[in-house]
């Protein structure tokens, strides 16, 4: 299956560390040349050199409004094109609901919301033009976009008011992107993801901070509710990034065609609704 992406070109942000690396890498390992853009430049740096020749990266915060065209014009100027958006990047300011400060839900809002909107509103000329190209020639050629969210978007999850809003902001724009650029042959998705083992996830005492420039946000959950996490997987275990990148790299091949405007719960087997 290798080479299945030959030629295509993919944005992955939040690619520096995490589930945005080892998506950046699959797609490059499958032939997908790659623009990696992460805020954290030091990070960018080591997953540049894992791309090895087969991607670029855009060192920028992906909250400022001036980044999303500058990494759609990253992908035009360097190779041509643009076939894949992944967007991944994003952090969690977890708090109970009644002590959350607007700044925590804000935060997550231009993070995991307004962030995805600007990119898919810069890539979206490029897109459909190339789609329309297509129509013209009588070539039928899937691009394709995956909205990386979170079960705790589609389920709720205690102490995440702020994220699981953000997110499940993010399943309305996908499912009307879908509606919208269907007839382009644009597939709009989204991935749900549990658990996986990021520093995301990492116990509270060794996740450290997220840098946003202006603050340090504290990562990470508590020892007993990261085991009680891990007990409730069907399969056993929380994801590995790479268990992770695998639901992505799923909805950028041709094989995912036909799944169109869906959320796609990538966890294990979990899913349980209203319990805790
Ligand atoms: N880890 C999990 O269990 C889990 C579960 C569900 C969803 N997710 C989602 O998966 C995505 C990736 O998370 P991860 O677990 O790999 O975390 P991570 O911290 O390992 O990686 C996220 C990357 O996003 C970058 N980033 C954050 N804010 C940014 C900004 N403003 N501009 C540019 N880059 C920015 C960070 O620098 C970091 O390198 C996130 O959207 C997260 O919400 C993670």
């Amino acid at each position: 299956m290798t080479g299945v992406l030959n030629g295509r070109v993919a944005v992955v942000t939040g690619a520096g560390r995490g589930i945005g690396q080892a998506t950046a890498l699959l797609l490059a390992e499958h032939g997908a040349r790659v623009v990696a853009s992460d805020l954290d430049a030091g990070a960018l740096e080591e997953t540049l050199a894992l791309l090895d020749g087969r991607g670029t990266a855009v060192a920028a915060d992906l909250t400022d409004p001036d980044t999303p065209p500058e990494i759609v014009d990253r992908a035009v100027r360097e190779y041509g094109q643009l076939d894949i958006v992944v967007n991944n990047a994003g952090y969690t300011w977890d708090g109970i609901f009644h002590k959350m400060g607007d700044d925590q839900l804000a935060a997550m809002l231009d993070i995991h919301l307004v962030a995805p909107f600007r990119l898919l509103r810069a890539a979206a000329p490029v897109l459909r033009e190339a789609a329309k190209r297509d129509a013209a020639q009588g070539r039928e050629i899937f691009r394709k976009v995956v909205n990386v969210v979170s079960i705790s978007g589609t389920m709720g999850n205690v102490g995440q008011a702020n994220y699981s809003a953000a997110k499940s902001g993010l399943v309305g724009l996908t499912k009307t992107l879908a509606k919208e650029w269907g007839p382009l042959k644009i597939n709009v998705n989204a991935v749900a993801f549990g658990f996986v083992q990021t520093r995301l996830t990492a116990e509270t005492a060794e996740a450290g901070t997220f840098d946003r420039g202006d603050r340090q946000i504290p990562l990470g959950i508590p020892a007993q509710v990261r085991e009680q996490a891990a007990a409730r997987i069907p399969v056993g275990r929380g994801a590995t990034p790479a268990d992770a990148a695998g639901g992505i790299f799923l909805l950028c091949t041709p094989w995912s065609n036909f799944i169109h405007g869906q959320v796609i719960t990538v966890a294990g087997g979990q899913a349980e609704g209203m319990s805790y």
